[in-house]
């Protein structure tokens, strides 16, 4: 199976954590395709931790719980179908998962085998209680490859937190996508940790085995599993600028049953070029310029696009305005080369050009611009 696109969908566990049911699935499963998000592009509904029983059953299998899933993880499968969208469902490389629930070490090919038999099209697959003998690399490629040997096409979600170098061996295991980073909390300082792990990692990024920076917390306003203190909306176009631009896959995590009555979020989740960057066939390897004015909490990303644009995101982490300035030399663009840039933000839609062969962007605090770009001639 190969993924050419970040994947695009809903997780439970952000807000929801145990507290998951098959009523709350369809229903996300309804309103993923009821407020627009479906057609956007949002396709995955995973069930994370919490789903099954604490043992399995004479057979070795995993067992659905039968309070939460009385009609069983197949009829929730065809559902989920039903609506146009793919099923996902979790499991952990040790021998529980970080809930404590059995987890699939020495049980790989058996719990391929049932959830290709369910209709599971995505696998979650966490990092919790591992052997300290056998390395992650060989736990994941062991699960990546019972996935490949299933009968159905599971896209394989690792998550082992980018624990063990885990950037180093990901590519080898068979892994779609892989989570770089801890776990993020509703909070713009656990944004801002998270952004800033980036920085020894970010040329790791590759198509087909994306750098998952986590879920969202976008539209969660501090309640919920993972809810904390909660983000300003600035916050959450940041968080989810730079979630975009570095390619990561875009899993909702807040609680999307009505959602579009909240449309502040609907925006920040459906902006469409903002999607375009993130979901760019091309792919291509993310790096950072220095600029001027970022500070140490500054940052500007270029990202390189599909016949020709660029994406640039200038980042403000710290708690003041700034001015960022972006010198096209940093982009081998010299005035002498006769191109310039023409800007569009993604998020107010407001045109920059550059004078003098800078670009100067007045960030707000806790701020991003998300721009796509385009090569003009020089006047
Ligand atoms: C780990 C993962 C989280 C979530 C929980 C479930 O902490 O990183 O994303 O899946 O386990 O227990």
């Amino acid at each position: 199976m190969i993924v050419t696109r970040p994947p695009l969908g809903w997780n439970s566990w952000n807000t929801f954590g145990k507290d998951i049911n098959e009523q709350l699935i369809r229903d996300s499963a309804d309103a993923m395709v009821s407020s627009g998000l479906a057609a956007k592009g949002y396709e995955y509904i995973v069930i994370d931790d919490c789903w099954s029983l604490l043992e399995r059953d004479e057979n070795g299998r995993l067992v659905a719980d039968p309070e939460k899933f009385p009609s069983g993880m197949k009829a929730l499968a065809d559902y989920v179908h039903s609506k146009g969208l793919k099923f996902g469902m979790y499991s952990c490389a040790g021998t529980l998962t970080c809930a404590g629930y059995p987890g699939s070490f020495d049980h790989e090919f058996i719990d391929a085998a049932t959830f290709a038999e369910w209709g599971v099209d995505f696998l979650k697959y966490d990092y919790c209680y591992h052997s300290d003998f056998i390395r992650g690399d060989r736990l994941y490629r062991r699960m990546g490859l019972a996935l490949e040997n299933c009968g159905r096409d599971i896209l394989f979600s690792a998550c082992s937190w980018g624990a063990d170098e885990t950037h180093k061996w990901i590519k080898t295991t068979g892994a779609h996508m892989w989570r770089s980073t801890g776990d993020i909390h509703d909070g713009w300082e656990s944004v801002k940790k998270l952004i800033l792990k980036q920085d020894e990692i970010i040329e790791y990024n590759g198509q087909g085995c994306f750098n998952d920076m986590d879920m969202l917390i976008v539209g969660m306003r501090g309640r919920g599993n993972v809810g904390f203190v909660g983000c300003t909306e600035e916050e959450y176009r940041t968080h989810m600028s730079i979630w975009a631009i570095m390619g990561s896959p875009l899993m909702i995590g807040c609680d999307i049953r009505g959602i579009e009555k909240d449309g502040e979020t609907m925006n920040i989740l459906g902006n469409e070029e903002m999607l375009r960057i993130n979901q760019d066939s091309a792919y291509r390897q993310i790096y950072r310029v220095k600029g001027s004015g970022c500070g140490p909490d500054g940052r500007i990303y270029i990202r390189h696009l599909e016949g020709g644009d660029i994406a640039v995101a200038m980042l403000n982490m710290s708690d003041a305005e700034r001015n960022i300035t972006l010198m096209l030399d940093e982009l081998a663009l010299p005035e002498s080369c006769g191109k310039s840039l023409r800007l569009r933000e993604v998020w107010s839609g407001e045109e920059y050009g550059a004078k003098n062969a800078t670009i100067r962007v007045a960030v707000p605090a806790h701020g991003c611009k998300l721009f796509r770009a385009s090569l003009v001639d020089v006047k």
